[in-house]
């Protein structure tokens, strides 16, 4: 069993103490925000922060947790109101999406040690892969969320999804049964 706080809330997992912490995230506490990718500490699609370091959670046991602090994107803001969240929005990085979350605390991480960081130390930070080629805009974002935090800067809100729950339920016409035909 193991106790560390999550998003500001105390956890007690009792799991195996050799859980990847990501698996406990998403299986245990439903933080699915918090991706798989490759489950080897490549992709760093499954980064959150603990004690404000970047960490591979796919590559944590929870056992090695005890104590600790873990911040993932549902703690960074659930509405998309952190500065970070809103220059990715703005510099539209995001493109399938998927690696963002790991992305953007990769990010957050990065911008809370060096607030103004060269190219090159943006680069040596953010090791995360993506599939999408959204690199030029990562930075672009990263660039633009520094001059947020720093006050050098306004960032309007970035607008809601406008999804329409009916129109998430729709079915997708490609994903429904074929009746099969008589011959
Ligand atoms: S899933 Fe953890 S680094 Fe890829
Ligand atoms: S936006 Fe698709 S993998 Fe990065």
């Amino acid at each position: 069993m193991t106790r560390f706080t999550v998003n500001n809330q105390p956890v007690f997992y009792k799991m195996d103490p050799d859980t990847p912490l990501l698996w406990a995230l998403r299986d245990a506490s439903n933080l699915i925000g918090t991706k798989y990718g490759c489950g080897t500490g490549d992709c760093g699609a499954c980064t959150v922060d603990v004690d404000g370091e970047a960490v591979k959670s796919c590559r944590v046991p929870i056992g090695a947790l005890e104590g600790r602090f873990v911040t993932t994107i549902e703690g960074l803001s659930r509405d998309r109101s952190d500065p970070v969240q809103q220059a990715f929005a703005a510099e539209n990085v995001p493109q399938c999406g998927f690696c963002t979350p790991g992305m953007i605390m990769a990010a957050a991480v990065l911008l809370k040690k060096l607030p103004e960081p060269s190219d090159a130390q943006i680069d040596a930070a953010m090791t995360n892969l993506c599939r999408c080629g959204s690199y030029p805009r990562l930075r672009e974002a990263i660039r633009h969320a520094g001059r947020v935090l720093r006050g050098q800067e306004p960032l309007a809100a970035a607008p809601p999804p406008g999804i329409d729950p009916a129109d998430a339920a729709r079915a997708v016409p490609a994903l429904t049964p074929v009746t099969p035909t008589k011959r």
